[in-house]
């Protein structure tokens, strides 16, 4: 049999990438090629990339810079790009880099075997396409490797909420749930292969409204039904959208055993004006009552992020007010960003924020979530919570999982927890993460 060829792959932005990757290695695993993590090793070296913000962009290309020297090692090899700077800029990044063989958009990559295919037939190769045919479904072929304990299963894809800073509408298209039987399916062998904890993804993940028994389902339907599948522990789900938390989905939050107290609800602003302009269709306080009620369902949640600072036209005012919210939510963990300039988003052609500004915001924004985050953690202390081991620490003898509520515990424990959910109680609290001891 001949040798398999090498796949090296590198994975930027969100977990929908981190998924996608995985979908990328499989159907690559199709046409005799299996991963690698050394760059100098690989016929085939693969950029899934983000294109939410400037930076993220960017780098790309300095990264692509990086990668002659291989190609000048191996002319044989193959470089391509995948994910949203493939489908934002598509034929550009050929011009602007020569080396780059492959470009696919994260909607065709099942078709990446053949556009592999054509590039070892010295063509470049570019796919953008928004097919019809679902690349899920043609992307099958899983090989039955045991995994980690914690996997991604994406539900739902792309966005109609075109907020006004954001590209994932250009990038990932318009909004798509995968049929409730196929999550189902999936969710399963991944259980038989060793996964104990599902997130299901979505940029907008709390929109999702897949086929299903009697009709389309709601996220909740889909949790309750992945709540019956023996041998799967824990379910989580990200991202949501403030205006598709349903009643249905809050009350699952309080009576869904294996749904962990965990909400990632991004705002972005506290500044009804600045909402308003940013297209996000809810106000401050509506944020707020919302809160409050997923709070009296499951008193305990954790409740996390995402903030642009700086958005056009933003004053001080309105920043001022984003830090009231901030105060009135007491938030566990969150995300924050400077305003970038997106092409071809409606923020983009309106008056900007002066960088200094945007810094000295981020800097007084991000100071106040660390002290929220750090009392979130501190009050684990002294409670008892379930910990997902999932790896050996860095000291001997010591096992590293994450908490019910997404905290890092370290636990002196033996290698056997690996893989399990164990009663933990909380002593200390440390700089990022808690130590406990096995109950
Ligand atoms: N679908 C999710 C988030 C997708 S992008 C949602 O609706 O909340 C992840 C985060 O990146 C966003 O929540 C936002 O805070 C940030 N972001 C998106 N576009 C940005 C931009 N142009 N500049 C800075 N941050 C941005
Ligand atoms: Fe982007 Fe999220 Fe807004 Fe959709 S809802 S446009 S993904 S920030
Ligand atoms: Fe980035 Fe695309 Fe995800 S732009 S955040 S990789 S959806």
């Amino acid at each position: 049999m001949a040798e398999p060829k090498k796949l090296y792959i590198k994975t930027y932005g969100c977990q929908m990438n981190v998924y996608d990757s995985e979908r990328m290695v499989e159907a690559m695993g199709g046409v005799g090629y299996v991963e690698t993590d050394r760059p100098d090793d690989a016929d085939m070296i693969l950029l899934n990339t983000c294109h939410i913000r400037e930076k993220a962009a960017e780098k790309v290309y300095s990264e692509l810079g990086r990668l002659r020297e291989f190609k000048d090692a191996k002319p044989d090899l193959k470089i391509g790009v995948a994910g949203c700077v493939a489908q934002a800029e598509g034929e550009e990044i050929m011009r602007r880099q020569p080396l780059v063989d492959v470009v696919v958009g994260p909607q065709s990559y099942h078709r990446l075997p053949q556009l592999e295919a054509k590039a070892r037939a010295g063509e470049k190769a570019l796919d953008t396409d928004f097919p019809e045919e679902d690349k899920f479904e043609n992307l099958k072929q899983r090989p039955k490797a045991m995994r980690g304990p914690s996997a991604f299963l994406t539900v739902q894809e792309g966005c109609d909420k075109f907020c006004a800073f954001c590209v994932v509408p250009y990038t990932r298209g318009a909004e798509v749930s995968r049929p409730a039987d196929r999550i189902l399916t999936e969710a399963r062998d991944l259980v038989e292969r060793g996964v104990r904890e599902i997130t299901l993804l979505g940029q907008n993940v709390n929109a999702y409204h897949g086929a299903g028994d009697g009709g389309d389902w709601g996220l909740a339907r889909l949790i309750w039904a992945l709540n019956d599948i023996d041998g799967l522990e824990r379910i989580r789900f990200t991202t949501s959208h403030p205006n598709d938390m349903d009643d249905a989905l809050i009350a699952a939050h309080g009576e869904c055993a294996k749904l962990m107290p965990y909400l990632h609800l991004p705002v972005q602003s506290g500044s009804d004006r600045i909402l308003k302009r940013m297209n996000r269709s809810h106000t401050a306080e509506q944020y707020l009552r919302l809160i409050e009620r997923i709070r009296e369902a499951r008193p305990d949640i954790l409740i996390s992020g995402d903030f642009i600072v700086g958005f056009p036209e933003e004053t001080e005012q309105d920043f001022e007010d984003t830090m009231d919210l901030i105060r009135a939510v007491r938030y566990g963990t969150a995300y924050s960003f400077k305003y970038s300039t997106r092409p071809g988003t409606p923020a983009a052609e309106r008056d900007q924020v002066d960088e200094d500004v945007k810094s000295d915001r981020l800097q007084r924004l991000q100071a106040l979530l660390s002290e929220q985050q750090k009392a979130a953690q501190d009050a684990m202390v002294g409670q008892e919570v379930g910990v997902l081991f999932e790896k050996t620490g860095r000291h001997e003898g010591q096992m590293v999982g994450k908490s019910d509520h997404l905290h890092a515990v370290h636990v002196q424990a033996p290698l056997d927890v690996k893989g399990q959910v164990r009663r933990v109680q909380i002593v200390e609290s440390g700089t990022n993460s808690l130590s406990g001891t096995l109950i």
